[in-house]
């Protein structure tokens, strides 16, 4: 066996591992996804050592010069990540350093296990991609906004059982989802706030036996909350990686919502939007077809992740301690997670780039269905009707309206005397119409234009200043 082949704990072993259980054991090809948070793991270490007064300065130096310089040359071509036959990142590393520096490389793991290593890996790794789904949800947000401001004071059909309810802007229905992923966020950054404590120096599963200064090793790597307390709970837990998943399932949730929302707005039932070329397709058969594919996949794909969220619950559920590798089966969990939301984030910041709303369309159907009822209720409310009275008669005057054919400002004269004698005299149709309808909600959180606008600048300080 050449170095590079052998494993990280052959001593015990004569025989090689069988090829099927080789490939079943190895997790080369989806943990190299750690290879720089591993050699950043492990400059750490050399120096914890050195501070133990396991390694002299120059062997720590000579340690994190070679650790550096293959982080460098990975960061150009990581082609050997390609080509390696190790059985993770962690012999993967290893490897190469002994390959350089020869019997030094071999003192490096001195004190330390995979399972410190691999449990601050997955740390330093969420870090970073944690702050990458955020980006994501900023410019979800930020494309969402960008249409609220355009469509602030624009009528739309708000649905309540999706039957038509009341109007409402289409500017604020974007807001909504915006709202949404505001939360997800946060979700995001309270999970990376708990996650903050560094479990290096664990060791395999009681805690390194060399007097290595954890807490140094937490700063240096950027743990802001210091040492984790407990070396069995340290190396085996991955609350942070179900949190994390939890966190990109609602993100997913979210973006079906308003995928769902916008497939039916672009039907030819509603009519209301229609998506750019960019993210559209037609029909191998049907010419006159074009299709809403993206915001399907924005729909469809969130099986992949609840199925992230299902994989990790189910594998740690009723787990022994400490590490056991059934923990191995979190990573391609949370990266099918991660990847997949932060392209759906991608692909919804471009639908929303490129939609186009049909005003008189969407103000038409504000027309159509009564959704000036509650309003009409209230008017009489305001001549001291008691609401739930108001609210039967005008019950009995839509069945009217709906026998005549007639919007309720157009009920016939005998109905509406029938119905509400308290508003003889008043001009319903000005009263009843739509910019009337919205202009009433004018609380914090209504759809009045002048809320949403407010909204939309409240939004884009926010957005504009995370940026900063
Ligand atoms: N590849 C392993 C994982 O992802 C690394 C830890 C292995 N530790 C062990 N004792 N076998 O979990």
């Amino acid at each position: 066996m050449t170095v590079t082949e052998a494993k990280l704990w052959g001593g015990r072993f004569q025989g090689a591992l069988h090829p099927i259980f080789e490939e079943l054991n190895r997790s080369l090809p989806f943990d190299r996804r750690f290879v720089f948070d591993d050699l950043a793991g492990s400059v750490a270490w050399a120096r914890g050592l050195a501070g133990a007064g396991v390694l002299t300065g120059a062997e720590r130096d000579e340690l994190v010069a070679t650790l550096e310089a293959i982080a460098a040359e990975l960061a150009e071509d990581d082609s050997p990540l390609d080509v390696s036959r190790a059985e993770d990142v962690h012999s993967f590393v290893e490897d190469e350093l002994v390959r350089r520096v020869g019997d030094l490389g071999k003192k490096l793991h001195t004190g330390r296990s995979r399972n410190d290593q691999v449990a601050t890996d997955l740390k330093l790794h969420l870090r970073a991609a944690i702050e990458k789904i955020r980006v994501g949800i900023r410019g979800a947000q930020a494309a969402l906004v960008e249409l609220a401001g355009d469509f602030h004071d624009a009528p739309l059909p708000g649905y309540t059982h999706l039957q038509r309810a009341q109007p409402v802007t289409f500017g604020h229905q974007c807001l909504a989802y915006v709202e949404m992923l505001a939360r997800d966020a946060d979700r995001l950054a309270d999970a990376s706030a708990r996650m903050d404590t560094c479990p290096l120096g664990s060791a395999a599963l009681a805690g390194t036996a060399y007097p290595v200064d954890r807490e140094a090793l937490a700063s240096e790597l950027g743990f802001g909350a210091g040492a984790t307390r407990n070396s069995l709970d340290a190396v085996s837990d991955r609350d942070h990686v179900l949190e994390v998943i939890f966190a990109c399932t609602t993100t997913m949730l979210h973006l079906s919502r308003m995928a769902e929302d916008w497939i039916f707005l672009a039907s030819q039932e509603a009519a209301v939007l229609t998506f750019g070329d960019t993210v559209s397709t037609g029909s191998s058969l049907m010419p006159q077809k074009r299709n809403p594919d993206a915001l399907e996949l924005l729909r469809g794909k969130v099986g992949r992740v609840h199925g992230a969220l299902t994989t990790l619950i189910t594998t740690t559920k009723g787990l022994p301690l400490a590490y056991d590798k059934d923990l191995q089966e979190d990573k391609e969990a949370l990266f099918e997670a991660l990847d997949t939301t932060g392209t759906c984030l991608e692909v919804a910041a471009l639908v929303a780039q490129d939609v186009v709303f049909d005003r008189e369309q969407a103000r038409a159907a504000c027309g159509v269905g009564h959704l000036d009822a509650t309003d009409l209720a209230d008017l009489l409310v305001k001549r001291g009707v008691p609401f739930r009275e108001a609210h039967d008669r005008v019950g009995a005057a839509v069945n009217a309206a709906i026998e005549e054919g007639v919007p309720l400002e157009r009920l016939s004269a005998a109905a509406r005397e029938a119905t509400m004698p308290e508003l003889a005299g008043v001009a319903l149709a000005e009263e009843l119409g739509t910019d009337a309808l919205l202009a009433r909600r004018d609380v914090i959180g209504g759809t009045a234009a002048a809320r949403v606008a407010a909204e939309v600048e409240r939004w884009k300080g926010l957005l504009g200043g995370d940026e900063a």
